[in-house]
């Protein structure tokens, strides 16, 4: 990347040039699909365009879980670059439920504050927040936690250092299950118009959902309708304490391997939430390219998804989607909300990239600065650093 790029980078099509709450002229009878406002069934709730910000964990907040003023406003800047919706990082539910260093909490009153200030950030800019809540489980590491991790079962997770996790009791998973409802509803009264369960990536819900990480054979395990049980409850609990209006939704992977969660346990996963209070459904798909053969048909996770969904729950589809056709492609695939992560990081204005006639948005490596002028801290940049190939040097 040399500097005439990187002088390029927010000049053309960027939310510095613009004010911060224009409209995204989508361009009438060609506009992009992605940038069609959607109205939700819950509430008539209106989302400005179908771009979401994917939940982005990037280690900015304070050790206590209070939200930092970087956090803060990485995130509100998504706002102001054109979001629909902004899906803030993994945070999680338990005290003792964190996965890492850096990441915001929602298990303590003490939370809401610096949450309050986020939703009031976000909803200036007509945009939706959701707070993305999950419990790390066995990768919620003694180290950071200071106690043994809990799951499912006795198992051992990736970067654990070989600590294992002990079972959960029925008295813990109760208790887990309504520290989900108790932070949705901090979510709720800080502002924050919803929120994203995190069903996928291995955390908690998915070691109950996997059959190799969900060894029991008490009610919470055995078959998919019983391992699924853990998550049932948690959105039945997480309606229970919050509004008719508040939005709730599922991110699920198609396939975790690693879990003992294959697309049949997904797909089945998916058809039992569709009697749920839920509001969408979101694949975490990692590349929207990828196919699976299943029921002797090769398909896209998210055409599998959409398939069961019929329509019955909003799809949001995320993984490696850069540009419009991109976009396109996964609303041809059935998706109805197209999910970003890293280009969103690089791009704050992404939605504008999708405006007819705008170029592509650049691609990695982008430089220190060029990310701090995203609204990334020299912390997060260190993170992304882990990323392959996503900072130059
Ligand atoms: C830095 C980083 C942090 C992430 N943190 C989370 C997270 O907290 N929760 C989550 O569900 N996914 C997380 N993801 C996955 C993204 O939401 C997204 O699904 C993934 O990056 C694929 O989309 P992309 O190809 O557009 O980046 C993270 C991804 C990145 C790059």
């Amino acid at each position: 990347m040399n500097c005439r790029d990187v002088e390029c980078y927010d000049a053309p099509v960027g939310i510095f040039l613009l004010g911060k709450n224009d409209a995204i002229d989508g361009g009438g009878a060609n506009m992009h699909p992605a940038l069609a406002s959607f109205t939700f069934a819950r509430g008539s709730r209106t989302v400005k365009n179908r771009c979401v910000l994917a939940a982005m964990t990037n280690k900015q907040s304070h050790s206590d879980g209070t939200l930092s003023d970087e956090e803060i406003r990485w995130l509100e800047m998504r706002a102001e670059g054109g979001f629909g919706i902004v899906t803030t990082a993994a945070s999680n539910v338990s005290e003792y439920g964190k996965g890492w260093e850096g990441e915001f909490g929602v298990w303590s009153d003490q939370h809401v504050p610096g949450l309050t200030e986020l939703a009031t950030r976000i909803s200036k800019n007509e945009s939706i927040g959701l707070v993305q809540l999950f419990h790390g489980g066995m990768r919620a590491p003694e180290g950071i936690n200071g106690v043994q991790p809990v799951s499912a079962s006795e198992n051992g997770g990736r970067g654990m250092n070989g600590t294992l996790s002990r079972a959960m009791s029925e008295e813990e998973i109760e208790a887990v299950i309504l520290d989900f409802g108790k932070a949705a509803a901090r979510c709720e009264r800080a502002g924050f118009e919803g929120v994203e369960l995190h069903g996928a990536h291995g955390y908690l819900i998915a070691q109950f959902l996997g059959a190799e990480t969900n060894r029991r054979t008490d009610k919470w395990g055995g078959g998919i309708d019983n391992r699924w049980r853990f998550l049932q409850s948690i959105i039945t609990t997480v309606r229970e304490h919050t509004g008719p209006d508040f939005l709730v939704g599922l991110r699920l992977s198609p396939v975790l391997a690693s879990a003992g969660f294959e697309i049949n346990d997904a797909l089945e996963t998916v058809e039992m939430c569709t009697s749920m209070e839920l509001d969408f459904i979101h694949v975490s798909c990692w590349d929207i390219d990828e196919r699976v053969e299943y029921d002797g048909h090769n398909n896209t996770y998210t055409e599998w998804f959409a398939h069961v969904l019929k329509g019955r729950l909003p799809l949001f589809t995320t993984g490696m989607i850069w540009n419009a056709a991109d976009a396109q492609k996964a609303i041809e695939q059935g998706a109805d909300f197209v999910g970003v992560g890293r280009v969103g990081i690089a791009h704050p204005d992404w939605p504008r990239y999708l405006v007819e006639g705008s170029k592509s948005p650049d691609t990695p490596p982008f430089s220190p600065k060029q990310l701090s002028r995203a609204g990334l801290s020299s912390t997060f940049i260190k993170y992304m650093r882990a990323w392959e190939g996503f900072v130059s040097d």
